[in-house]
């Protein structure tokens, strides 16, 4: 399949079918999400992923009602950095000069550029690294369809209940969105054949 057929072979899954998705597979998304371009290349985000039907079952009664969230093989939470501080910046520039084998000294404009966001208050910190779970979130969703897993991405939760659950505040997160992935249940999906709602390329893109 190209990639504009896999696109149209995705969509939101409503409903799954609960058939649990192959290792293999699972790992191919979560590489994915490694390979993610994110701004300065901080990567200031957690994937979680969650298996646990027992944690997945108070997910669902506590922080998203939605059936996907039993129904899926696996979720996997998107969690954003609260707080962009100076360790961080400092470990993303050793990080940097370690992998490509320069001296961390050769960054420091590049690390000024970080104190920025350092400087910046938490509530723009987190906006600013939310954006990022978004691309995260999209590269995810096409690298499922990509091994034909099916996935619904999910901002329909009360996200302060989902870090309570998980934990996450205390590790300086927030929950953005959920990804959940599994296989459609065609018998009981109406949108698994509905077609694609899309407005035209003519009033979508403008080229001037
Ligand atoms: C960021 C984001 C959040 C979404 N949240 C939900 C959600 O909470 N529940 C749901 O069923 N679908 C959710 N959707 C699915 C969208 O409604 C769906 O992607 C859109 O209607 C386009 O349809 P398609 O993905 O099936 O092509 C979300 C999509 C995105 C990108």
């Amino acid at each position: 399949m190209s990639l504009l057929e896999t696109l149209k072979w995705r969509y939101a899954t409503k409903r799954m079918n609960g058939t649990k998705v192959p290792a293999e597979k699972i790992e191919s998304i979560l590489e994915a999400i490694q390979l993610t371009p994110t701004s300065y290349g901080l990567q200031a985000f957690k994937a979680i992923v969650i298996e646990n039907e027992a944690l997945k079952e108070q997910i669902f009664t506590e922080a998203c009602q939605q059936p996907q969230i039993k129904e899926s093989s696996h979720l996997i939470v998107f969690a954003a950095i609260k707080n962009v501080d100076a360790k961080q910046a400092d470990d993303h520039i050793q990080l940097i000069a370690d992998t490509r084998g320069i001296p961390a000294e050769s960054l420091a404009g590049y690390r000024s550029m970080l104190e920025l966001k350092v400087a910046e208050n938490e509530d723009r910190n987190f906006i600013w690294t939310s954006k990022q779970t978004y691309i995260a979130l999209g590269i995810a969703m096409v690298a499922a369809a990509d091994v034909k897993v099916d996935a619904t991405p999910i901002e329909g939760f009360n996200p302060s209940a989902l870090d309570k659950i998980i934990g996450l505040s205390e590790q300086n997160l927030g929950s953005v969105t959920i990804l959940a992935l599994g296989y459609r249940d065609d018998a009981n999906d109406r949108l698994a054949t509905a077609p694609k709602v899309r407005k035209s390329k003519e009033s979508l893109i403008s080229i001037i």
